[in-house]
């Protein structure tokens, strides 16, 4: 028996193994339940008792010796899987993860995309403005309550300085270097001096549209706020008119299009009116025309001003105006297929 552990001893220091299943062959030949160190230990019970001390040490040598070759053979061929020869060079990557546009890009692009298709075209203006383009020149009394601090941010030492509280401003700096027919659309950031909660933001975007000719008439502006609602919100929009009053509008209005929830039927969305409030438009006061260098004796227009925010809270229903700007990867990702 000592010599047929000698031999195995020997056996075991040049077993080889190439991989994982090879390795597990070897385990079972030597330590299953049918191997070589079981029958090893089968025929110790029948060595006589003076020999059992040796030859007990020597088996019990023997198997711990095949058990950290076998484990050393399983490493090797388990570290060999993972080293770079096996990398699969032709597997597919993982997907890489895909940026969304902003909500309000989204929605904005499609306005700006609705009118260009109606000949106008894109307008945009700075956003640090002075009071003559967002008020004065908009014939905003001195005394308007919007130029109060509670409504504008000042720039600091600059009291004629300040943040445009309203797209407005670009409609003065296209009339001052174009002459009709003017048809343009003016999308952009304003800031207005609100506390920020659920409902109001100290800054949000807006777009304006101005439409100055010949001949201009209320019925035109009518007819495309009724185009852009139906082809924002669906072919069975409606839309109704109140009178409203802006300094640079005359007359004014602000427009409702029928709740597209309830299809104007009335439910919470519209506080069971039927409409929701979308914009705020009229015809250019001839005073501002006049402001800004256009005779006002030849030629009409009518401007309108809607937020963009609004218009994205009618269509997605997002309840709260600060995650607009809150940069929340969830939040943003839920508009991947609006892209
Ligand atoms: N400037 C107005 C506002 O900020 C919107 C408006 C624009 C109304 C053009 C009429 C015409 O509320």
């Amino acid at each position: 028996m000592i010599t047929k552990i000698e031999q195995l001893t020997a056996e075991i220091g040049n077993l080889r193994a190439n991989n994982a299943e090879e390795a597990e062959q070897l385990r079972i030949k030597y330590l299953g339940r049918k191997g070589v160190m079981n029958d090893l230990m089968e025929e110790f019970r029948t060595v006589a008792p003076e020999q059992k001390r040796e030859l007990g040490q020597k088996i019990n040598a023997l198997k711990q010796l095949i058990t950290a070759k076998i484990n050393e053979l399983k490493d090797a061929v388990a570290t060999e899987a993972n080293s770079n020869d096996s990398v699969d060079l032709t597997r597919t990557p993982y997907p890489i993860q895909l940026g969304t546009r902003h909500p309000l890009t989204i929605v904005k692009n499609e306005i700006v995309d609705i009118f260009s298709r109606l000949g106008f075209t894109l307008a945009e203006g700075p956003e640090v403005e002075d009071d003559w383009h967002v008020y004065s020149s908009m014939n905003f009394a001195d005394d308007h309550p919007a130029r109060d601090m509670q409504d504008t941010f000042f720039v600091e030492a600059r009291p004629d300085i300040i943040l445009r509280s309203h797209t407005s401003s670009v409609q003065a700096r296209v009339m001052e270097t174009q002459q009709p027919p003017i048809r343009v659309i003016c999308p952009g950031r304003v800031y207005r001096n609100e506390a920020i909660s659920a409902r109001a933001h100290c800054f949000f975007h807006q777009v304006e549209g101005l439409y100055i000719d010949k001949n201009v008439s209320f019925t035109d502006l009518k007819q495309v706020l009724l185009l852009f609602a139906q082809e924002m919100f669906g072919s069975e929009t409606k839309i109704r008119l109140r009178p409203s009053y802006f300094p640079f509008t005359e007359p004014s209005a602000e427009m409702d299009i029928s709740c597209h929830l309830c299809g104007g039927k009335g439910c919470s969305f519209c506080k069971h009116t039927g409409w929701v409030e979308i914009l705020g438009c009229g015809m250019v006061d001839p005073a501002v025309l006049e402001a800004n260098g256009i005779d006002s004796t030849v030629y009409t227009g009518y401007a309108f001003g809607m937020g963009i925010e609004r218009i994205t809270n009618l269509k997605y229903q997002v309840k709260d105006l600060r995650m607009f700007s809150e940069n929340d990867v969830r939040f943003l990702d839920e508009f991947k297929s609006a892209n």
